[in-house]
């Protein structure tokens, strides 16, 4: 088993399904507000993959193995101490809520994966201070990515840039190669040593999606077998990116016109 390197025809098809996926999140933006719910907001972006953008939605029946039951909605929605995998449901978002949504297409066979947080009404000093690090954190990995740099150096990165702040990285869930499948190999790990693991070339293509809590890094897995959240009840904030690596560095594949300003 090993990283595979994705031909030219290949990455042009990345690029589609990756910039598609970013588009998803700009559409629902205007939407996410106090008072709507989860569920509703993974139906607009259902309708809006499958009726405009021609796209299946990644998550909907998805099995990771056979110890879970199939995903059964088509996008990710994280609020507060959930970390990642919440499932839509009917309760509705609330002043101060922060969420993450987690969008995956994919378009002509190949598979695009976003994520942004959003706050809902206006949020507690700390969240912001987490979403805003955790973003960083996030573009700390990703400016470490070119041929010949290693795996270990986007984890050591992310670690050790949110540590000092006193925040927790999660262990147990970390980024991935990404194509033709929705998780391949690598594992990317957003926390570790820098100049370890495999070395990057050009063509691979990966996520990087540190979750990051504002307390402890242990994360549970709730009775829905899915929806993961902080075993302190801290507050958990994630952000994604689909990557590929360049000649010269590295190419944000999920990038769209409403993606934040990238950090200094
Ligand atoms: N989009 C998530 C990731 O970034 C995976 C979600 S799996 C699902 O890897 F089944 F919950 F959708
Ligand atoms: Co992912
Ligand atoms: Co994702």
């Amino acid at each position: 088993m090993s990283i595979s390197i994705k031909s030219p025809q290949e990455i042009e098809k990345m690029r589609v399904a990756g910039r598609l996926a970013g588009e998803v999140l700009d559409y629902v933006t205007p939407f996410v507000k106090v008072g709507v719910t989860t569920e509703e907001l993974d139906k607009l972006c259902h309708d809006y993959m499958v009726d405009v953008q021609g796209c299946i939605p990644a998550p909907l029946n998805y099995t990771s193995n056979g110890s879970h039951s199939p995903y059964p909605k088509s996008i990710c929605t994280s609020i507060n101490h959930q970390v990642c995998h919440g499932i839509p449901g009917d309760k509705k978002l609330k002043n101060g809520d922060i969420v993450n949504l987690d969008i995956t297409t994919i378009k002509d066979g190949f598979h695009g994966d976003t994520s942004r947080m959003f706050y809902v009404g206006e949020p507690s000093i700390q969240a912001k201070r987490l979403c805003e690090a955790s973003y960083v954190a996030m573009w700390r990995g990703i400016r470490t990515v070119k041929p010949g740099s290693y795996l270990g150096d986007i984890g050591y990165a992310i670690q050790s840039y949110v540590e000092p702040l006193g925040y927790g990285v999660v262990r147990e869930f970390c980024g991935h190669g990404i194509g033709r499948n929705f998780h391949e190999e690598p594992q990317v790990l957003h926390y570790g040593k820098a100049k370890t693991g495999p070395k990057l070339e050009a063509g691979m293509i990966f996520t990087i999606e540190p979750m990051i809590n504002a307390g402890k890094a242990g994360t549970k897995q709730l009775g829905d077998g899915w929806t993961v959240v902080t075993k302190d009840h801290s507050l958990s904030a994630q952000w994604e990116h689909t990557i590929l690596v360049t000649e010269s560095g590295f190419e944000v594949l999920t990038l769209s016109a409403g993606s934040p300003p990238i950090p200094a």
